[in-house]
């Protein structure tokens, strides 16, 4: 089939400031995936390499960027999960290492365990040759700014991102289907500005920030991680489309109904086995892109869609 993916760059009150930095880094990462299910790679690395683009990105809430905890660190998490087999890698409170989705991939494919945190992912990310980064090198003038901000207002969990400010950022994530018919997921994220040390949101949890099934398709989430969490949002629209609601309708059902039930706010992106796509937000924006068919769509307003000529 013909290969697709799409990315988040994450679900909030993004403040107009941070439009372009944002549109700019969502059709950059869509572009280092979709390279990789050109030349013939798989909807895993492909997510990958979209995810690590925007870990790089201080535009994103995600490896170098990161939000802060309220002792001023950074303490990311991520997931991936390889539809084939259901077989899936997660780290959380990892804060050394530049590219927690790697860290990911490598729980994935080396290790009897799903999810390692803190020390152990620490530990384990070690043995398998990560190097460790200064903790502060992966602290932003933004980040440091939102956790200011968030000290002032006190109003935890609104957003990943806090009130309208320089912070602005956004988890980040890709769904693939590769040439195969394969289906991946990775989601990577800070979490929120202000959290308690050793908070834990949805992004690294299955079913929650992250699902892929080769049978049916693939989500990433973004938005408020304690609800996302409580309502299994990836999994809630994977049941639908198993029940053969399309994708599109899927992804807005369920974040719309996140959001009545648990009043806070989230966006999805999802792909169907087919390559058919949803993107659905809550929140005031959400910056998203896909290749399908040598055309690059990307948005970041509801009910936008821009459209260019893609080229590897
Ligand atoms: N959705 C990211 C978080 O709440 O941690």
């Amino acid at each position: 089939m013909q290969p697709i993916l799409i990315v988040h760059g994450g679900a909030g009150d993004i403040p107009q400031s941070r439009i372009k930095g944002k549109l700019d880094g969502v059709r950059v990462a869509v572009r280092a995936g979709y390279d990789v299910l050109k030349n013939g790679g798989n909807a895993l690395d492909a997510v990958e390499a979209a995810v690590v683009a925007m870990e790089k990105d201080e535009n994103f809430n995600a490896g170098y960027g990161s939000v802060l905890n309220l002792r001023g660190e950074v303490e990311m998490e991520a997931s991936i999960m390889r539809g084939e087999d259901l077989n899936v890698g997660a780290v959380t409170l990892v804060k050394d290492f530049a590219h927690p989705i790697s860290i990911a991939h490598k729980v994935l494919t080396d290790s009897p365990h799903s999810l390692l945190g803190g020390e152990g992912a620490k530990l384990f990310a070690l043995d398998k040759g990560f190097p460790t980064v200064p903790p502060e090198s992966l602290i932003s003038e933004n980040a440091k700014q939102a956790l200011k901000d968030f000290l002032k207002h006190g109003e935890f969990g609104r957003t990943e991102i806090g009130i309208m400010d320089e912070g602005g950022v956004g988890t980040v994530g890709a769904v693939a289907v590769d040439a195969n018919g394969h289906v991946a997921v990775a989601t990577s994220t800070g979490g929120m500005s202000g959290k308690a040390v050793g908070r834990i949101g949805d992004t690294p949890q299955i079913g929650s920030g992250t699902y892929a099934d080769d049978k049916i398709g693939g989500v990433s989430t973004t938005g408020h991680g304690e609800s996302i969490l409580k309502y299994c949002l990836a999994h809630s629209i994977i049941k639908l489309m198993e029940d053969n609601v399309d994708a599109d309708t899927a992804t807005k059902e369920a974040v719309k109904g996140m959001t009545s039930r648990l009043n806070n706010t989230a966006g999805a992106i999802t792909l169907s086995k087919n390559g058919d796509v949803g993107v659905y937000f809550s929140s005031k924006r959400m910056s998203w892109a896909y290749v399908k068919n040598n055309t690059l769509f990307y948005g970041i307003e509801h009910d936008q869609v821009f459209e260019e000529p893609y080229s590897s």
